[in-house]
């Protein structure tokens, strides 16, 4: 990918975390997420793209911006198709607790490949590099955990799997702790963890459970970007999701996908932390300036950059 254009895409996360930065801990999930989505549309506007949101903010009449199919950019430059999730974690932003990012990921037309992924969820299974290949959603988690302990050389009760604290994820907490490994719950923000648990030292060894399909293809951009495994499953609750995702996804709709199916090809990746998490610290203030960390990652080159941005005051977005 065009190296100005992953700095670009970064500006677009940073505007986005610092827009929304005000919200955290008021309580207004509405007003934090609105005012990430404005501060990701401005800077996207200012692009010298013919960008199209593939993944966004719903359907074109649930959302006043970045709706699928909304055009971004200038107009002029590569055509890239961009998946944006302006404010992951916009309960974790109105409460003030960590693991709200600002992220999105990005492919240039011909290049690279994002899934119009359906708004329904998904099984995901996500686990670092060491564990490539060793891995089978369609296993018993105790079985998966074993394989995993032996692949890492731990011990099984050294092994941390990430998961929604969800009541449809009852089950599978007890399948973890039944087989001797550590659970860590989140509330929300599964894309943090995911990515978290792609790094051998975050502490969390696996993403397990169901969360969101449109997030589960901006952290299939980052396991491209990063290495690592990632498998997954559309999990539908009605007839007319799965009708909707009939329209949009081929083949088979109940098939394990991999990343590949995901994202592939030559994909971006930008993050930039609201709330301070396992990811990322988020925004922070001091003497009238703002200080943002961000990570940004591309698949061709495999560069993975961390930045540590100052910004003149709040608002600032250069
Ligand atoms: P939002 O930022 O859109 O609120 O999403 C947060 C999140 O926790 C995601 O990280 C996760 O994939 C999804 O919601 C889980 O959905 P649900 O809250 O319905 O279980």
């Amino acid at each position: 990918m065009d190296y100005n254009l992953h700095l670009d895409f970064l500006r677009v996360t940073e505007s986005a975390a610092l827009a929304c930065a005000p919200w955290v801990g008021k309580g207004d999930r509405a007003s934090a997420d609105d005012a990430a989505c404005t501060g990701m549309r401005a800077r996207l506007g200012e692009m010298n793209i013919d960008g199209t949101i593939v993944i966004g903010e719903g359907e074109r009449d649930e959302a006043p911006m970045l709706y699928i199919g909304e055009k971004v950019g200038t107009g002029t430059g590569p055509v890239v198709q961009i998946a944006v999730d302006p404010l992951e974690g916009t309960n974790l932003c109105a409460n003030g607790v960590p693991n709200a990012i600002a992220v999105l990921a990005a492919a240039v037309e011909g290049k690279g490949f994002l899934m119009h992924a359906p708004d329904c969820y998904m099984d995901k299974l996500v686990v670092g590099a060491d564990c490539k290949g060793v891995v089978d959603i369609t296993l018993p988690v105790r079985v998966n955990v074993r394989l995993m302990a032996k692949a890492l050389g731990k011990d099984i009760d050294e092994i941390t799997i990430g998961i929604l604290e969800r009541p449809r994820h009852e089950q599978i907490i007890k399948d973890i702790r039944d087989v001797g490994a550590r659970v860590h719950l989140i509330g929300d923000g599964d894309l943090s963890i995911a990515i978290a648990a792609l790094n051998p030292d975050s502490g969390v060894d696996a993403l397990m459970g169901i969360g969101g399909a449109p997030e589960g293809v901006i952290t299939a951009a980052a396991v491209q970007c990063v290495g690592g495994e990632m498998q997954a499953r559309l999990v539908f609750t009605n007839d007319e999701q799965r009708a909707r995702a009939e329209r949009m996804v081929k083949g088979d709709l109940d098939r394990t996908l991999t990343a590949n199916d995901l994202a592939s090809g030559d994909v971006m990746f930008s993050a930039t932390g609201v709330t301070s998490g396992d990811l990322l610290r988020g925004v922070r203030y001091r003497r009238g300036l703002a200080y943002t960390e961000s990570i940004v990652m591309t698949s061709d080159t495999g560069t993975i950059r961390r930045i540590e941005t100052q910004h003149r005051s709040s608002q600032s977005e250069d």
